[in-house]
C-alpha cells in the first residue's frame, strides 16, 4: 500500500509518498518546500502570506513527491491530508487539494491530525517505537505530552496552557535580535554562553504535566529590560542593539536551559509513572540538541535505549509523517478508522489530541 500525503498547516508546503509493507513504512519521497524566507522580514509566520504561497505551490510539490517516488497516480492507493490543527488558511490549502484529488483520481482520503502525525515521524526509523509509548511532541504550535497504548489510543497527559515552547524560542530570539524561527538561532548562540548565568524562573502548574510558558517569556524580558537600564514599558523590539554580545549568548543559554528543563521535567516524571517502553520526541523542537541530551541523561535505557529521535528534517513540518500516518490509519481495521467523505470533510483549525 502506498499513500501520498500532504501538509500545509502552517509554513511548510509538503508532500511525500509512504510505502507500507507487512506493517512497516518506508519513505518514497519527501518533498518540502519551506517558506522560511518569505516570513523573515516579517518576524514570524504572516497566515494570509502563508496560505497564498501554499495555493501557488502545492499541485507541483506533490506532482513532484509523485514523480520522485518513481510512481504515476495508478500507484497511489490513498491520500493522507493534516486537516487541523493549524492556521486556517493554510490548512484549507492542503486539505482542499486532497479532497478534489481524492475524487478527480479516485483514492480514498483519510483525514489526519497534524500534532498525532509528529509522533508517526518516529515510524520511519529503522527500529519501530514500542507501546505502551510516551510521545512529547513541541513545535511552534503545540507542546504536550501523550501516552500511546496502541494507535489511536492515546491519553492527553498534558499540554501548555499558554505559549507553545518553538513559539517562546521565537519570541525570546526577536528580542535578542536573532531573527526567524528563534528555535535553531538560540540553540547555535546558547552554545557561546553561560546557562547558569541568569536563573530564569520555572511556572508551577496545577495539574504535574502542564505546561506554560508565557511567564518564562515575560521574565526574559524584564530581565533584558533591566540589563539595559530601562523600565518595563520599553519596547522589547528596541532592546537587541543595546545588548553587549556575551549577554545576548549567556541570555540564549539561561533562557534554554528554563525551557528545556521544564519538558525534561515532566517527561521524567511520566516516564516513571507510566513506565513506557519507548519514549518518543517529535515536532521542529525536537531537534534541540540540549533537549536530546538532557533527556538522554535522565532517562536510563533499558536494553537498546528507550528514547528515539528522527531526523532533523523529519521533526520540522513534513508530509513523510502524515503519509506514514496515513498507512497506519488505512491499515487499522474495519470501523474503527473510516476513509473521510470529499465532499463533506471540513478543516478543524483547533482540532485538539
Ligand atoms: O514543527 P514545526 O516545523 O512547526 C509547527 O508545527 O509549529 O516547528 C517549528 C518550531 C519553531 O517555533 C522553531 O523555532 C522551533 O520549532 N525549532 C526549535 C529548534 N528548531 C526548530 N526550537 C528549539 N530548538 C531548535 N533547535
Ligand atoms: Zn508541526
Amino acid at each position: 500500500m502506498r499513500i501520498l500525503g500532504i501538509e500545509t498547516s502552517c509554513d511548510e508546503t509538503a508532500a511525500a509518498v509512504v510505502e507500507m509493507k507487512r506493517g512497516k513504512p518506508r519513505l518514497l519521497s519527501n518533498v518540502v518546500f519551506s517558506q522560511m524566507d518569505l516570513h523573515k522580514e516579517f518576524g514570524g509566520v504572516v497566515p494570509e502570506v502563508a496560505a497564498r504561497s501554499h495555493l501557488e505551490i502545492i499541485l507541483p510539490i506533490v506532482e513532484k513527491a509523485i514523480k520522485r517516488a518513481k510512481l504515476g497516480w495508478e500507484g497511489i492507493d490513498g491520500i493522507a491530508v493534516t486537516y487541523g490543527p493549524g492556521l486556517p488558511g493554510a490548512v484549507l490549502v492542503g486539505t482542499t487539494t486532497a479532497k478534489t484529488l481524492a475524487l478527480v483520481k479516485n483514492k480514498p482520503l483519510y483525514a489526519v491530525n497534524h500534532v498525532e502525525g509528529h509522533v508517526y515521524a518516529n515510524w520511519l526509523l529503522p527500529d519501530a517505537p514500542k507501546f505502551p509509548l510516551l510521545a512529547l511532541i513541541v513545535s511552534g504550535l503545540h507542546s504536550q505530552l501523550v501516552l500511546f497504548k496502541d494507535h489511536f489510543d492515546y491519553k492527553l497527559l498534558g499540554q501548555t496552557q499558554d505559549d507553545a515552547v518553538g513559539e517562546a524560542f521565537d519570541k525570546v530570539a526577536r528580542m535578542l535580535g536573532l531573527g526567524y524561527p528563534g528555535g535553531p538561532a538560540i540553540a547555535t548562540i546558547a552554545k557561546l554562553g553561560d546557562a547558569d548565568k541568569y536563573p530564569f524562573p520555572k511556572a508551577k502548574m496545577q495539574g504535574k504535566y502542564d505546561f506554560s510558558y508565557s511567564g518564562l517569556k515575560t521574565a526574559v524580558l524584564r530581565h533584558l529590560q533591566k540589563l539595559v537600564g530601562k523600565d518595563y514599558t520599553f519596547p522589547s523590539f528596541e532592546i537587541a542593539p543595546l545588548l553587549q554580545p556575551q549577554q545576548i549568548a549567556d541570555t540564549a543559554a539561561s533562557f534554554q536551559k528554563a525551557a528545556v528543563s521544564v519538558l525534561v521535567e515532566a517527561t521524567t516524571l511520566a516516564y516513571s509513572e507510566y513506565k513506557p517502553r519507548g519514549v518518543v520526541i517529535g515536532g521542529g523542537a525536537a531537534s534541540n540538541q540540549e533537549l536530546r541530551k538532557q533527556l538522554k541523561r535522565v532517562l536510563p535505557p533499558p536494553a537498546g535505549g528507550p528514547i528515539a529521535y528522527a531526523p532533523g528534517h523529519l521533526c520540522t513540518d513534513n508530509a513523510a509523517m502524515i503519509a506514514t500516518l496515513g498507512c497506519f490509519v488505512a491499515n487499522s481495521p474495519a470501523g474503527e478508522k473510516r476513509p473521510a467523505n470529499p465532499l463533506t470533510l471540513e478543516t478543524n483549525p483547533s482540532l485538539s489530541m
